[in-house]
């Protein structure tokens, strides 16, 4: 963790991408997310400002057809307010990728170059 906490100060953007479980962002992903509540802390209980430098973030997932592309994405803007990212993309998804592949999905590529431009765009 010691290298992500390093790379989570410094960096301009933060894209969470992960397959949908369970209706749900995966576990193993939720289990390196565990991790922020060091963030949480700081800011709650020792009235620290943790991670200065506020950050750009999207979100990106995909499934097979079950359930709904929503939770996971508000489950990872609640990931990406530990890192002190509130300026998040609209949710990108591909869904029902069992019956339509996502090489063909022209909203999921379009959403991947509206991300591609949204954190590369000049900050002030
Ligand atoms: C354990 C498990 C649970 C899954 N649950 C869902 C689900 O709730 N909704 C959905 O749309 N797809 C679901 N899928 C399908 C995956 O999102 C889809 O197959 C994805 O491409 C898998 O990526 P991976 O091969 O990197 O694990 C599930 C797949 C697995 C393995």
């Amino acid at each position: 963790m010691q290298e992500i906490y390093k790379c989570i100060q410094e960096c301009d953007n933060i894209l969470i991408a992960s397959p949908i479980y369970f209706s749900e962002l995966t576990g193993a992903l939720l289990s390196v997310g565990s991790r922020l509540q060091t963030y949480f802390c700081g800011k709650f209980f020792r009235k620290e400002i943790p991670i200065k430098k506020p950050k750009r973030s999207a979100v990106i997932v995909g499934g097979g057809g079950d359930g709904s592309v929503h939770r996971p994405y508000e489950k990872a803007c609640n990931l990406l307010h530990h890192m002190n990212s509130h300026d998040v993309f609209p949710l990108v998804y591909t869904h029902n990728t069992n019956n339509n592949p996502t090489i063909t999905d022209i909203n999921a590529i379009r959403g991947i170059n509206g991300i591609a431009k949204f954190f590369n765009e000049i900050r002030e």
